[in-house]
């Protein structure tokens, strides 16, 4: 890894293993990291958070079946690791000293002001002190690595502004050893589930990303929509189909449906949700269909011999940084 010039700042983002990722992350995350490893060549790093996954998962072959899957996501869906990072969290156990550091100039306060933590007591989860302690793990993940822009979704940004505090606390009583991290909050809109709320995994309304043909369709079918009658019109503002439309057609597409929609019809025929779904799923199916491609080959053996290459080189390179930080963080606080 060759020197950070000043002008090219580190992008760095955690994965949660959590379950088969969805359009909503592709959307929401996954496609604004790949497009990152672009515009910072070599300085995007991004780690699949398996410590973090820790509070939540307590399956050992669970854990190990999501990480993997996580990393094979990302590589069929473009990540190219000759320019972005992706390694394993637990790979550089360097961060969860860096953490302790961090614990040690935190105020309660601040961590009990995390909505995430506070929502979770909400909702009678009894929390373990890894819980609690998760905001500082994420800050020691962003300050390990100088990370200076960190792409997240909106429910992570409290996270990342505890991360400035920390860094702000660090160096106040102990030099200017840690580089202040910026957010870079995700441009997508929310992506609805079939349900209408948002899409997420906790509430089973997720669409795959890697499905196709007859049982894509399938899912697809069970968007929720009124019940107008097929050949009347279709109100398309408010369309759950038509909003994951959104997402995968042009403009020129967009307002030929719009067109569809409005008069119930589509040439001579009646048009109604049944053929919105199909051009839907048919959408979803071709634009991932060279990733679909890419992850079978990366399941066959040599495909995960392949992945777990990737991630262990990754973790080598961005331990060599994490190590680094450490190193300074340890001497400033008297540890050497
Ligand atoms: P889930 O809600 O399924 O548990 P996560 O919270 O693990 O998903 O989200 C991982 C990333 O994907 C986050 O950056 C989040 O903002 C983004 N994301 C998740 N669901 C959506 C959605 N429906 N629309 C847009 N972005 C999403
Ligand atoms: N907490 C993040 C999430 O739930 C994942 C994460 C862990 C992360 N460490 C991070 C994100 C550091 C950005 C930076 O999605």
């Amino acid at each position: 890894m060759t020197a950070l010039p000043a002008s090219s700042p580190r992008v760095l983002s955690g994965i949660q293993p959590s379950g088969t990722l969805h359009l909503g992350n592709y959307f929401g995350a996954i496609r604004q990291h790949i497009a990152l490893q672009h515009s910072h060549p070599d300085q995007a790093l991004y780690f699949i958070a398996d410590y973090h996954a820790l509070t939540t998962v307590r399956d050992p072959e669970v854990l190990r079946g999501h990480v993997f899957d996580a990393a094979v996501t990302y590589l069929a869906l473009g990540l190219d690791p000759g320019r972005a990072m992706l390694f394993r969290q637990s790979d550089v156990p360097e961060v969860t000293e860096l953490a302790w550091l961090l614990a040690t100039v935190t105020g309660m306060g601040l961590l009990e002001r995390a909505h995430s933590y506070k929502d979770k007591l909400a909702n009678n989860i009894t929390p373990s002190v890894g819980l609690f302690y998760y905001p500082v793990l994420m800050a020691a993940d962003i300050l390990a690595y100088d990370g200076t822009l960190v792409p997240v979704g909106k429910d992570q940004l409290q996270h990342v502004e505890m991360a400035q505090d920390m860094a702000t606390h660090f160096n106040e009583a102990y030099g200017p050893v840690l580089t202040r991290p910026e957010p870079l909050p995700a441009k997508a809109a929310t992506v609805p589930g079939i349900d209408g709320r948002k899409m997420s995994k906790s509430y089973g309304n997720t669409l795959p990303l890697f499905e196709s043909g007859k049982k894509l369709r399938k899912l697809v079918g069970g968007i929720v929509t009124d019940s107008t009658a097929l050949g009347e019109p279709l109100p398309f503002a408010t369309c759950n189909v038509v909003a994951l439309l959104r997402l995968f057609c042009t403009d020129p597409e967009l307002a030929q449906i719009e067109s569809w929609y409005h008069a119930g019809r589509r040439d001579d025929a009646p048009f109604g949700y049944g053929h919105a779904k199909l051009l839907l799923a048919d959408k979803i199916d071709l634009y991932f269909a060279a990733a679909r491609t890419r992850r079978e080959r990366l399941l066959t053996p040599e495909g995960r011999a392949e992945v777990e290459n990737v991630l262990t080189r990754s973790a080598a390179r961005a331990r060599v940084l994490a190590h680094q930080t450490l190193e300074r963080c340890r001497r400033a606080c008297g540890l050497r």
